[in-house]
């Protein structure tokens, strides 16, 4: 059973909610009745605005500022969502930072910004959330990326990034297993936000031609699976990364 209670659906933390994949993801969310924490970095009027619109005067979503690698900010958004709507039953760890750059144009920064929101952040949301999952019931859902299994020249870091995703999800899964805790992960392909706007301007043709389901995607096309390893029906998969790419793999 829901830690937070049935009447009023699950409660659902979303990182990166407050725009792309994320948005799509809390929208879907919303609308099959759940509440839901859209948790954002610096975009606090696109958090707030999608918040208020899913929300219409009932408080059923909220907007929540924490930087995912931030352990204490991490432990902060977690106390305010439980404070809000009594428990936490969905993770979804959908934030993350996608820049690409060739081996020889790599420094510490960039390598680290990548990881810390990727992987550590990952890390950090999914251990304060674990305390307040319901047992068993709790979801874990990671936003992964095709790119960890095909890397393309100057995706390395990011895709090096993504395939810890993967493996976190696996090795999560096995821990957790025994608490009736899943943990699941969706690799998209690419779909159409603001991390793929160049990539769509400069390759969008050629990306469209490799593609067998004949369009770009889009984040509904995630928020579905997504939807579904957060439902009752997916209780028998645990450890799971689906790649979701319209059939470019
Ligand atoms: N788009 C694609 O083609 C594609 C393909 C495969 C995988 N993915 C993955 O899907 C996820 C969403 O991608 P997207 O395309 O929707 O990206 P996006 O439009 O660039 O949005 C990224 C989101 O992550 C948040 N974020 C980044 N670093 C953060 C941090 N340290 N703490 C908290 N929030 C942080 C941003 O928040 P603020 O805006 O508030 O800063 C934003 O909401 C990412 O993990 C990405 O790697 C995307």
């Amino acid at each position: 059973m829901s830690a937070a209670g049935t009447s009023e659906g699950k409660v659902v933390l979303v990182t990166g909610g407050s725009r792309g994949i994320g948005a799509g993801i809390v929208r879907r969310f919303a609308a099959d009745g759940h509440r839901v924490v859209v948790v954002y970095r610096s975009d606090r009027d696109a958090a707030e605005r999608l918040a208020g619109e899913l929300s219409d005067g009932s408080g059923r979503c909220i907007a929540v500022q924490a930087d995912i690698a931030d352990a204490a900010a991490v432990d902060r958004l977690v106390a305010t969502t439980v404070e809000t709507f009594g428990g936490l039953d969905v993770v979804v760890n959908c934030a993350g930072v996608g820049t690409y750059r060739k081996l020889g144009e790599m420094d510490t920064a960039y390598v680290r910004a990548i990881f810390d929101a990727n992987v550590l952040g990952t890390v950090l949301v999914t251990q304060a959330a674990l305390p307040h999952l319901p047992s068993p019931g709790g979801r874990i859902i990671n936003v992964a990326s095709a790119l960890a299994f095909r890397p393309i020249p100057s995706s390395t870091v990011y895709s090096a990034s993504k395939a810890a995703v993967v493996t976190l999800t696996h090795g999560f899964a096995k821990e957790l297993g025994g608490r009736g805790i899943t943990v699941n992960a969706v690799a998209p392909g690419v779909i159409e936000t603001d991390m793929t706007r160049t990539i769509l301007q400069e390759r969008g043709e050629q990306i469209l031609s490799m593609t067998p389901l004949g369009r770009i995607g889009q984040p509904d096309d995630i928020a579905g699976i997504v939807a579904f390893l957060a439902s009752a029906e997916a209780g028998w998969i645990t450890g799971r990364t689906i790649v979701a790419d319209g059939g470019v793999t």
